[in-house]
């Protein structure tokens, strides 16, 4: 009995380490400016103006899932190591979803109303992943950001020439993206098999069509 019990303290105290870490990071950002040119917004009119808007509240529910997705990956992280490497991408992401915030105020329209819906489903489906062990953790990430950055290019090609300012934020975005993903690549992530691929297109095509509307 009391050896359970040393067993149950034990990982008591480790997953509150782990949430401790996590809150002292959640919510940080690594700081970097918006890339949007500053001045005025160009001509757009009212159905245009929706249209960025949706796709932009897309985007920024997709970086809340990124965000919590990470923090779900850290918690369960094997590897300090590993554990920093999401963590310190999970900050990159705090700004990605301030520039998208930045602009959705711009175009005088608001974020998806089911953000606790998003972070919850995707920390859930990031511990999953993280269970699975650092290196499928890492490749899960790979694909993760190589499906970002095309879904980003998708965006990119709807956006009408004269949105400069959501056009900067996108490629930086963009650029951010596929550098996450290499890193998680050099840092020992697997390739994932095609169905679990296939799955996770499914759910966020669930996110893209929720997120536009509400
Ligand atoms: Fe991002
Ligand atoms: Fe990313």
């Amino acid at each position: 009995m009391d050896r359970v019990l040393s067993h149950t303290d034990r990982l008591l105290a480790a997953l509150g380490r782990r949430l401790a870490r996590l809150a002292e990071t959640a919510g940080s950002s690594a700081g970097r400016e918006n890339p949007a040119p500053a001045g005025p917004d160009a001509p757009l009119d009212a159905a245009t103006r929706r249209h960025i808007a949706g796709l932009m509240r897309v985007n920024h529910a997709g970086e809340v899932a990124a965000q919590a997705l990470y923090h779900g990956q850290a918690f369960v992280a094997r590897s300090e190591r590993t554990r920093a490497h999401l963590l310190a991408a999970a900050r990159e992401e705090q700004d990605h979803l301030r520039w998208c915030e930045e602009r959705l105020r711009e175009l005088g329209d608001r974020p998806s109303r089911l953000q606790p819906l998003w972070y919850a489903g995707s920390f859930v489906i990031g511990a999953a992943a993280g269970l699975a062990g650092d290196h499928w953790s890492l490749g899960f990430i790979d694909e993760t950001e190589r499906q970002v950055s095309e879904h980003l290019s998708e965006h990119l090609a709807q956006l009408p020439p004269q949105d400069t300012k959501s056009r900067a934020i996108l490629e930086r975005m963009r650029a951010d993206e596929e550098r996450h993903g290499r890193d998680a690549r050099e840092a020992g992530g697997r390739a994932l098999p095609v169905p679990v691929r296939g799955l996770m297109r499914q759910i966020a095509r669930v996110m893209k069509f929720g997120a536009y509307r509400l």
